[in-house]
């Protein structure tokens, strides 16, 4: 098995030297090969995913990515800034389901912005849709208007589309993935303006036919973004669109009060992917050791369960996770007072030591 390892900008390289070692710890037979991808890969090689960055990770069984981005980049033209890298992994690589889980860790409940009653014990799962919708549909661009409120003036434009498979398949992973968990998908629409999201609930409801035993609602996107924030606890798996989903699934993430604990897994037809924590490169704090290193790590733990089959050594990585938690340790997005302010390695030295000590047990 071969994972491509791709730290990109700011914080990412902190953080996934962090998941490489706790992987290491495994003792598992896995080749890595890392590569440069985002600002980085632009610096080196003039674009943010060049050519051998973009084989490898289609080489790979997995990929391993931590973060890319820094303001220092806004400047440039679209095609070059470090988001490209992500969005051309995505769409390369056809990772067209996202999981992102947002869960409240029973020693974090006070983290959360929200009154620990309607965060405690949260476990949602948001399944965003990632290679449709307005973020890659064409054409797009910047025109004279020859119509609208002001005809000859300068306007841009995106096309906002899906087709009846794209939402089918989507669909299908999130009937399948509640039937793992509590059984309900709430699909989240805008169908009662847009077209697009009228025949997604279509869609979704036709699919439905094929899952009886799993519960389905609606609701359109301005009342989930209100129901997340007031019932969090009355979801179980959300699935969206793209843009919709990017928009829920930070928010739903801000719930848990640390979003330094969220991975998440970006899934082809077969299963190959890609993961990567859900915050972004942090450049504000890079280099200094401040970053939490746990999302990437759980990340890690989500490649091993989807991509890599090692199911009880995800167990391992997670049940690591929380036994740092338990001892007191925590970074500085997490931390409060009664617990021990560590850094990223020390985090990282915690989870290997936690690893360690169960490989030693079994
Ligand atoms: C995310 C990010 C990306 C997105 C950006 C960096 C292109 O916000 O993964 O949610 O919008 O999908
Ligand atoms: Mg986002």
């Amino acid at each position: 098995m071969k994972i491509a390892v791709l730290p990109g900008d700011g914080i990412g390289t902190e953080i996934v030297a962090q998941a490489v070692r706790v992987m290491r710890a495994l003792e598992l037979k896995f080749e890595l090969e890392e590569a440069l991808v985002g600002g980085a890969a632009y610096e080196a090689h003039g674009h943010p995913l060049p050519e051998a960055t973009l084989k490898l990770a289609q080489a790979a069984d997995a990929v391993l990515f931590g973060a890319v981005g820094d303001w220092k980049y806004d400047k440039l033209e679209r095609q070059f800034r470090p988001e490209q890298a992500i969005l051309g992994l995505r769409r390369h690589l056809g990772l067209f389901a996202n999981f992102r889980p947002a869960i409240c860790y029973e020693q974090l409940t006070h983290a959360s912005s929200l009154k620990p009653e309607l965060v405690s014990g949260l476990d949602i799962l948001i399944i965003r849709e990632l290679t449709g919708d307005i973020y890659f549909g064409q054409p797009r661009g910047r025109r004279k208007a020859v119509d609208g409120h002001f005809p000859g003036a300068d306007e841009a434009f995106d096309t906002m589309r899906y087709s009846r498979p794209e939402i089918e398949r989507i669909a299908r992973v999130a009937f399948e993935a509640a039937r793992k968990r509590r059984n309900k998908v709430t699909s989240v629409d805008k169908a009662n303006v847009l077209e697009t999201f009228q025949f997604w609930k279509d869609v979704v409801t036709d699919v439905h036919k094929y899952y009886p035993d799993v519960a389905l609602d609606h609701m359109y996107v301005d009342n989930a973004a209100m129901q997340l924030v007031k019932a969090p606890k009355s979801f179980d798996v959300i699935v969206t669109g793209n843009m919709f989903g990017d928009i829920l699934s930070d928010e739903a993430a801000m719930l848990t009060g640390s979003i330094g604990m969220l991975p998440s897994a970006s899934l082809d037809a077969v299963n190959k992917g890609l993961y990567e924590p859900s915050h972004g490169s942090a450049p504000d704090i890079a280099g200094k050791d401040l970053a939490n290193p746990l999302a990437t790590i759980l990340s890690m733990a989500m490649m091993l369960r989807f991509s890599l089959n090692q199911p009880e050594s995800a167990d391992r990585v997670e049940a690591a996770v929380r036994h740092v938690l338990q001892q007191g340790l925590r970074t500085a997005d997490i931390w409060s007072e009664g617990t021990r302010r560590v850094g990223t390695r020390e985090m990282g030295d915690a989870v290997v030591a936690a690893i360690t000590k169960t490989t030693t047990k079994s």
